[in-house]
């Protein structure tokens, strides 16, 4: 069976880890670009510098064109705060702004829809150094700010709008919201400062987004990984239960509601936290809870939990704590995994899909989805047959929860069009379609070169998913 011609292809693209142009015309340094990288675990430390990365700040036409011959029917990307908005003082930075226009109007001759992320691992580092970040209730009027500017300038080009790449992850070093935790505040109290303060960030970017365009559709994101049971244990079932909830669904739960879910503010209190949003606070993320129009999700893996051995000894604040902050690292038997250890589930996918479409009856978009491989590149020809059965599988997922499961799944974005730097600044881990010819060390040329899985891409979106096996010719 096809999918419908209206169902959004393409690929997703976080502008910080492949642009380059590192502080070309008014940039300024952004988390990403400062941050000091810690391999991840099990693997060697091999961070590049971000100053050049793809390159893509100069050869983005290019880099469209390829989408365009792929057949893209969207393309997510982010613009980068600190390319638009370096400081604090409120102005916008024309040169900066002037670059993603041109993307955009490229994108739209090119028959590509484009999907804009306002925040993506980019905040300007001053903030994150002078204020700490979302932690400061002030960041949250810079970040309006710089929403309100990029919608009223972008209005009636742009019709997908993403408030907040993986906001799911808020407390996770300081590249996603810019903060860190202050010796002496709980990881519990950070926790709920740092839900507070994002939601209300996301919730404050809805509003400007409708009020500059009420044409727009924006969404909310967070990186889904549905947590299992190790066995079905009532303690595993228990501990996986309440994982799933802390750190995927609290976050949808929040943003499609506008409160914190009981379960939220259970928890806080065990941990002898506040739970009680201020009242301005709430009426603020209730109406954008009213306005937002789908969810959106990054799905690369699943995890496990188990109950801690000696779990019938903790109270329940103390079993919390341990599951939230300090539970070992589990793995699924039943699964395999990248180099990087990520598991490979594409059920795992159709699970999501399923539980949150159930959950909030709001329309679904998958907008990052892929695998990270050190791709050879032999006699000018990349066979990253890894990357195609990687796609196939989780395609065939989305096609059963649209056909059999009936959710209301807007498109599929892969991760990611062309190579460019993993978060971890690691240019070995490719997920691209599109090859970029340089190592860590040496910027070679920079070419692009079609990889094997760009053609299969290309016909799975020509054939609506109708085809997906992997004997193109190449
Ligand atoms: C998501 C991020 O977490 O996963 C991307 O939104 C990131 O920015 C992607 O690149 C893949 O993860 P990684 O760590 O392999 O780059």
């Amino acid at each position: 069976m096809k999918l419908s011609d209206k169902f959004l292809w393409g690929a997703a693209i976080s502008n910080v880890q492949a642009e380059g142009g590192y502080l070309e015309n008014g940039k300024s340094l952004n988390v990403y670009d400062t941050l000091e990288v810690l391999p991840e675990i099990g693997t060697e430390p091999v961070a590049s510098s971000t100053d050049v990365a793809s390159d893509h700040y100069h050869r983005y036409k290019e880099d469209i064109e390829l989408m365009r011959e792929m057949g893209f029917k969207a393309c997510r990307f982010s613009v980068v705060w600190s390319r638009t908005h370096p400081s604090d003082d409120g102005k916008m930075n024309e040169k900066g702004m002037a670059f993603y226009e041109s993307v955009v109007d490229t994108m739209l001759e090119a028959g590509i829809e484009p999907v804009v992320s306002l925040v993506h691992f980019d905040m300007p580092d001053l903030l994150f150094r002078k204020y700490n970040g979302f932690f400061d209730r002030q960041v949250i009027d810079i970040y309006a700010n710089h929403v309100r500017d990029i919608a009223n300038r972008l209005k009636g080009k742009v019709k997908y709008y993403i408030t907040y790449n993986e906001i799911n992850l808020c407390t996770w070093g300081h590249l996603v919201a810019g903060a860190e935790r202050p010796s002496g505040m709980s990881e519990s109290e950070f926790h709920e400062r740092m839900v507070h303060h994002t939601q209300l960030a996301h919730a404050r970017a809805v509003l400007e987004i409708k009020k500059a365009d009420p044409n727009a559709l924006v969404g909310g994101m967070i990186a889904e990984t549905p947590v299992y049971p190790l066995t079905s244990a009532p303690e595993d079932i228990f501990a996986a239960d309440f994982c799933d909830k802390m750190k995927n669904l609290l976050f949808t739960d929040i943003m499609t509601n506008g409160d914190y879910p009981p379960f939220y503010k259970s928890f806080l209190k065990n941990q002898g936290v506040n739970s009680e949003l201020p009242t301005e606070d709430k009426e603020i993320m209730t109406e954008a809870a009213d306005k937002l129009d789908y969810l959106a999700i990054s799905y690369y893996q699943s995890a496990v939990a188990k109950a801690p051995e000696n779990q019938e000894n903790m109270t329940t604040a103390e079993l919390e704590y341990k599951l939230m902050f300090n539970s070992d690292s589990v793995s699924n038997p039943h699964l395999k995994a990248n180099e990087w250890g990520w598991q490979i589930d594409p059920m795992g996918l159709r699970y999501c899909l399923k539980q949150m479409y159930d959950r909030y009856r709001k329309p679904l978009f998958i907008v990052e989805n892929g695998i990270g491989t050190d791709d050879a590149l032999v006699c000018g020809k990349v066979y990253d047959d890894v990357r195609i059965d990687y796609h196939k599988k989780h395609i065939e997922a989305i096609k059963k929860s649209v056909f059999d499961d009936n959710v209301k799944l807007m498109g599929y974005l892969a991760w990611s069009p062309f190579d460019f730097l993993s978060s971890h600044k690691e240019v070995r881990k490719r997920y691209g379609f599109v090859y970029v010819n340089r190592t860590k060390d040496d910027l070679l040329d920079l070419a692009r070169i079609r990889k094997k899985s760009f053609y299969w891409y290309k016909r799975v979106i020509e054939t609506g998913a109708e085809v997906l096996q992997n004997d193109v010719e190449y």
